[in-house]
């Protein structure tokens, strides 16, 4: 029986001598990093996708890949997110819907906050009390950390991303304050009048500012957890190389960042690298707003399902429900890998999710084509094949788009863009879709159907790896 995804096909367009000056190592990646209590927005979204098609790539071309999130797991609003738990917070609430609830007690305690000055008070002084851990606040506060993490797994989970590490701003506290003794040995940290600690970057680069690394009141921020996480995972992974993926807003604190680890004398701060993404406008559902990741994965499968049902096309499937999720997940990733990360771009369900036009979902419904064909025709031994029989323009340019898939990948591989691999599959499947009309397979003299079937096969495959790399499941049937 024809093995679709054998030993040969897999490694297909991966074995090239292209690759072969490619240095490989260690590459950590880290992305998606949402943080407690707060909205999981449309830019955790991108970087979700993002580093996952980043990590999926580097593990496709031989790399060690170390997978991480970093949550914003530290800082004053869980002072405010404490302190509003202690008033209007719910145990039982906690319990059965977490994200939710602690997201509600945020925002009503922003809102309290605003023109209550006790509010306020609590909410620095339950802060003050986790950073000199406290043993009550901490264990609120690690309860906290734990379920969230609990309910982002399931979520990661259907999404089909895995992550190696949770981490968070929260294992870096205490290291902060090293980095800081560290500044202060080297003379790289200045007191401004406000009395906060800054470090000049104006040698480094084009970075003519400041970059405030302490609070005046000795507390550190985020970009001072960020330069003690990096040493830190340095020495722990010793990576070859480390990307971050956020939006571009945090442009300037990556290069910062960066700076100083320069500054400090870690000349490993070269293999880091910030993968910045633009804005998306429009993301809303049904019910309005996203605030929490899962609405926008049950709003892509509800739709996709909705489409399936009025084109008929359930009957046959063993579980619609899950196919709409992976078809309507594709549609969501291939729409904001077209453009160049840089670029915004604006959300709009309906034109993500049409069949036809270069959507994820025509490259499912090309993939399960493909898979249809090659189930009914199990029985053509097609392993040993005549190429020769293989002479219509119509073949030899899927052929010839076929040896470009390694050229692909390290095209991606160097500048880290999607956008390559997705026209790449999106023109395949446009030249499959034809072929299909063109080539039949039944009712060929045999040995013009093996051939044509191996064509089809290796089209497959390559398909399947390509879309699997961009982090999306290819469906058996649709
Ligand atoms: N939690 C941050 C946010 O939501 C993103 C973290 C990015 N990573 C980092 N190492 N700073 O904006």
């Amino acid at each position: 029986m024809l093995e679709p995804f054998g030993e040969e096909d897999a490694k297909f367009g991966f074995n090239s001598e292209l690759f072969n000056g490619l240095k490989k190592g260690t590459s950590l990646v880290e992305f998606s990093s949402p943080n407690i209590a707060k909205k999981f927005h449309a830019g955790h979204l991108r970087s979700t996708i993002i580093g996952n098609f980043i990590a999926n790539l580097k593990e496709s071309l031989g790399n060690r890949v170390i997978r991480m999130n970093y949550l914003g797991d530290w800082g004053m609003q869980f002072g405010l997110l404490g302190a509003g738990f202690e008033q209007f917070g719910s145990q039982e609430k906690l319990n059965v819907n977490p994200l939710q609830h602690l997201f509600d007690v945020y925002v009503q305690v922003n809102k309290e906050a605003e023109h209550n000055e006790t509010v306020q008070v609590a909410a620095r002084e339950f802060f003050r009390k986790l950073e000199r851990q406290d043993s009550q606040a901490t264990s609120l506060w690690q309860q906290f950390r734990e379920i969230t993490v609990k309910e982002y797994r399931l979520i990661y989970e259907r999404l089909g991303v895995p992550f190696d590490i949770y981490s968070g701003e929260s294992f870096h506290q205490e290291q902060a304050q090293e980095v800081l003794q560290c500044l202060r040995n080297r003379g790289l940290l200045k007191t401004t009048q406000r009395g906060t600690g800054a470090v000049d970057l104006s040698e480094e680069g084009d970075m003519s500012s400041c970059a405030t690394v302490v609070r005046s009141d000795g507390t550190s921020l985020y970009i001072t957890r960020d330069i003690a996480a990096a040493i830190d995972r340095k020495e722990k992974f010793h990576f070859d190389e480390m990307i971050y993926v956020t939006d571009k807003s945090q442009q300037n604190h990556f290069q910062q960042l960066f700076g100083i680890l320069r500054l400090m004398g870690h000349t490993w701060a070269e293999s880091c690298r910030h993968v910045s993404f633009g804005l998306v406008r429009g993301m809303s559902t049904r019910k309005g707003e996203v605030v929490f990741l899962e609405d926008v994965l049950d709003e892509a499968r509800t739709r996709m399902l909705h489409n399936m049902h009025q084109a008929k096309t359930t009957k046959e499937m063993d579980d619609p429900g899950d196919t709409a999720e992976k078809v309507g997940m594709s549609a969501l990733i291939v729409q904001d890998f077209k453009g160049a990360l840089e670029s915004d771009y604006k959300f709009d369900w309906d034109r993500m999710l049409q069949a036809h036009g270069d959507t994820g979902v025509f490259l499912q419904y090309t993939h399960a084509r493909l898979r249809s064909l090659i189930r009914s025709n199990s029985v053509i031994e097609a392993k040993e094949f005549d190429p020769a029989l293989l002479l219509e323009d119509r073949s030899i340019v899927i052929l010839q788009h076929l040896l470009r898939f390694d050229e692909v990948l390290y095209q991606s591989n160097r500048d880290l863009q999607p956008r390559h691999l997705v026209n790449f599959l999106t023109r395949l499947s446009h030249l499959v879709a034809s072929a299909l009309r063109e080539l039949p397979v039944k009712g060929s003299p045999p040995d013009v159907a093996q051939a044509r079937l191996r064509l089809f096969s290796g089209a497959c495959s390559v398909l399947a790896s390509g879309m699997r790399i961009l982090g999306i499941k290819p469906v058996e049937k649709m």
